[in-house]
């Protein structure tokens, strides 16, 4: 089949477009779709044209892959504006994901019938653009201009029956799809309906929509270019003729396409797909069934994690050391799915039948059949080989056994079994049931088909994978690491609690770095570095923290950390700075003021160092995985395409240097430059 065919049934001409997986409007297709148009518009026999796709979806997309080349005729806009101004109606037939480039086309025919499952949707902001194919001005003019700015600077998709609600559809097809679409166009022709054009409709709006809108959502849009410029585009299909509105629309879009930030976002985005490819692995690789599921430890991670399966309709058993201790497990995971009903996500029926799949148990003799168990108990390598070693006791053969470290030796956990190839890293990120990123640990054990089942795993329960070897904190938690050294040597040479975070806040971070500290508790890293050999990090680094925590001051659920908690207010810690002041004195550190662009430079660049000496040493198999780790693990903006994007962007030579000034200012310990920065940096 060729990639735009069109087929004819009575008086219709079906154009069909088949461009594998996602039928992206690739210049083929654009041009394929517009001879058609031509040719069945001009055919007698002719009265109606439907527009479907083959396979999964209808259009994902303009194709992403073009952006940043020379443009080929016809561009999208223009083969948008010949379908509206076609002289016979033209229906979409929508199914799958209808998204950006392929909704906009969907908008400029003049009827739209959607299959009950179908979703659409204007996620061009995730890739920091504004829909550039007129969305922004005919959305507006079918749903008003308030829902239209909902769905085009949240770039979230809808389902069918909020479509057919807001109008933006037709008619549903439960059914045959393109059976549908065909009874629905001979009912059109036989009612004798005019073509419906979008841009001859107006849109109205009260004065103060648009500042409205734009403080509703300043916080979430914090950094983006792009929301802010979907707002003036709507603003313009309100208060300007179609055509001129359309001319706001493409400048607006220009500007966004060729700005560093389109361009780390859409980095992100192939970047994302990217990781799951991994060399030793491909479609014939042998993956096991995982049918059911146990997570040991019913804690902070242990209950997040159950959550992920459970939602993905799998059986859990949660087992921790007492029954006591498994009745508070499930407490939690009752109260998190009680929230998501009372905040209307999920009805109370789906969480019953989602709670009906989980079992918490406190004996290890109820995890024979398990195909997955996913250890997350203390961290601590003692606890885990013991917990290890019962699971290789109990487990059937071909189960996988999992751990949720943060930093061990997964070879080594793997050691307390007599089936080392089976045990792999899982590694999920707190909160577990909401944070999108797993980092898959491979040990020097497991085979391909192991990690591939990972894959899977990960994929089952919507997470992005990438895959790392094992190190000390892996990908993630090693660069983390760095990170939060240089904030805690920063604090002692004289910056403020405040000063660093925000700082770090304003680079476009989720939030500053003791906040952060706080909010997950001081605790944690002080006994993730107790497991640690002292002289494996800067003990200077963390002296403030250990203090605060050995006062029992561990951040939010104390009250008390880097800042005083009151009446949901955040204030100063005075006890801080007095720390900082010791501890600098002891450790013969001179005070001194210190500068922004200092704080954020160290911060940022020794995560790009380190990004770089974890592919030097194979433990990341690419840039592109760590960028997809930094930024989907902690929220490194996505508009900067993670820290290694990030770094070419700023230039290597450049951070070269600075680490090389950093290592004169402050020792060569933590400032070596990786030899692979080097090289990268002597190329460009
Ligand atoms: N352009 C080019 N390639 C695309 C693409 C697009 N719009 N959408 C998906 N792909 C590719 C992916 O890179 C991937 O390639 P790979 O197999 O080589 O890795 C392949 O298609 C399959 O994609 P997914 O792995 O993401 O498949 P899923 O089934 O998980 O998801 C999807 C399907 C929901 C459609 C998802 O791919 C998606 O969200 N795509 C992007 C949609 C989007 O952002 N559209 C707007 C584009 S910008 C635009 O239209 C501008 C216009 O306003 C002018
Ligand atoms: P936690 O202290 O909240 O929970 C641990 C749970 O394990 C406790 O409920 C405890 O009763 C149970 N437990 C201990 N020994 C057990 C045993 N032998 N059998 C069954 N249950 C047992 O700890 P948390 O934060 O959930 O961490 C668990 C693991 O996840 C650790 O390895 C940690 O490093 C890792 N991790 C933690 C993250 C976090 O942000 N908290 C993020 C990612 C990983």
């Amino acid at each position: 089949m060729s990639i735009v065919s069109t087929k004819t049934n009575a008086n219709l001409a079906i154009i069909i477009i088949d461009n594998p997986p996602v039928n992206a409007l690739s210049h083929a297709v654009r041009l394929g779709v517009s001879e058609q148009m031509e040719i069945n518009a001009q055919k007698d026999n002719i009265e109606a044209i439907i527009l479907m796709c083959a396979g999964r979806t209808f259009c994902a997309g303009a194709d992403i892959s073009e952006f940043g080349k020379p443009p080929l005729a016809p561009g999208l806009p223009e083969l948008i504006e010949q379908i509206e101004r076609t002289n016979k109606p033209v229906i979409a037939a929508l199914h799958g994901t209808t998204l950006g480039g392929g909704f906009e086309l969907a908008l400029s025919c003049h009827y739209r019938i959607m299959d009950v499952n179908a979703k659409v949707g204007l996620p061009e902001v995730h890739l920091g653009l504004i829909p550039g194919a007129s969305g922004t001005q005919r959305l507006p003019r079918l749903i008003g201009a308030e829902a239209a700015l909902e769905m085009i600077t949240s770039g979230k998709a809808i389902g069918a029956s909020k479509a057919e609600k807001l109008g933006i559809i037709d008619q549903l097809s439960s059914e045959n799809l393109e059976n549908d679409a065909i009874l629905f166009t001979q009912q059109i022709l036989k009612e004798n309906q005019p073509i419906k054009r979008i841009s001859d409709l107006n849109v109205q709006a009260q004065a103060d929509v648009f500042d409205n809108f734009r403080k509703k959502i300043t916080k979430k849009s914090r950094g983006y270019l792009a929301p802010d410029a979907a707002i003036r585009a709507v603003e313009a299909a309100v208060n300007l003729p179609y055509e001129q509105g359309l001319i706001v629309e493409r400048d607006e879009f220009a500007t966004l396409l060729s700005s560093s930030q389109s361009i780390g976002q859409r980095h992100l985005f192939f970047a994302e797909r990217m990781a799951g490819k991994i060399p030793d692995i491909d479609k014939t690789t042998p993956v096991r069934e995982i049918k059911s599921t146990a997570v040991i430890g019913g804690g902070t991670m242990g209950c997040g994690i159950a959550i992920n399966f459970l939602n993905a309709g799998l059986p859990v058993k949660l087992l921790e050391i007492s029954s006591q201790a498994a009745d508070a497990a499930r407490d939690k995971i009752e109260k998190i799915y009680l929230s998501s009903v009372k905040k209307g996500r999920i009805s109370q029926q789906k969480m019953e039948t989602t709670l009906a799949l989980l079992t918490c148990i406190d004996n290890y003799d109820d995890l024979a059949d398990e195909d997955l168990i996913i250890e997350a108990v203390f961290e601590n390598m003692d606890v885990k080989k013991q917990v290890f070693a019962k699971l290789d006791q109990m487990a059937k053969p071909g189960a996988i056994l999992a751990t949720n470290t943060s930093f061990l030796d997964v070879n080594e956990i793997a050691s307390s079994t007599g089936r080392p190839e089976d045990v792999i890293g899982l590694h999920f990120f707190s909160p577990a049931h909401i944070m999108p990123l797993l980092e898959i640990v491979r040990t020097e054990k497991n085979s391909p088909s192991i990690v591939a089942t990972a894959l899977k795993i990960g994929k089952m329960i919507g997470k992005t994978s990438v895959v790392s070897g094992v190190c000390y904190g892996f990908i993630a938690n090693r660069m983390a690491s760095c990170y939060s050294r240089e904030a805690g040597l920063l604090l002692l040479e004289g910056a403020s609690v405040e000063q660093i975070d925000k700082t770090l806040y304003d680079f476009g971070m989720p939030m500053g770095m003791f906040e952060m500290l706080d909010l997950a508790g001081i605790d944690i890293g002080v006994m993730a570095r107790n497991n640690r050999p002292s002289d494996s990090y800067d003990n200077a680094a963390f002296q403030v923290h250990d203090s605060l925590v050995n006062e029992g001051h561990k951040g939010q659920k104390t009250g008390m950390g880097f800042y005083q908690y009151s009446d949901g207010n955040k204030l100063t810690n005075p006890k801080v700075q007095e720390l900082a002041i010791k501890f600098a004195a002891e450790n013969g550190i001179k005070r001194r003021e210190i500068s922004n662009q200092e704080i954020e430079e160290r911060c940022v660049f020794t995560l790009i160092n380190e990004g770089y000496k974890i592919i030097e040493e194979g433990i990341a198999l690419r840039q592109s995985d760590v960028d997809v780790v930094y930024a989907m693990g902690f929220g490194f903006p996505r508009y900067r395409g993670g820290p290694l994007h990030y770094a070419n962007h700023i230039g290597l030579k450049v951070i070269v240097e600075k680490i090389e000034k950093f290592a004169k200012l402050y020792g060569a310990r933590w400032w070596t430059p990786s030899k692979l920065l080097i090289e990268q940096a002597n190329k460009e």
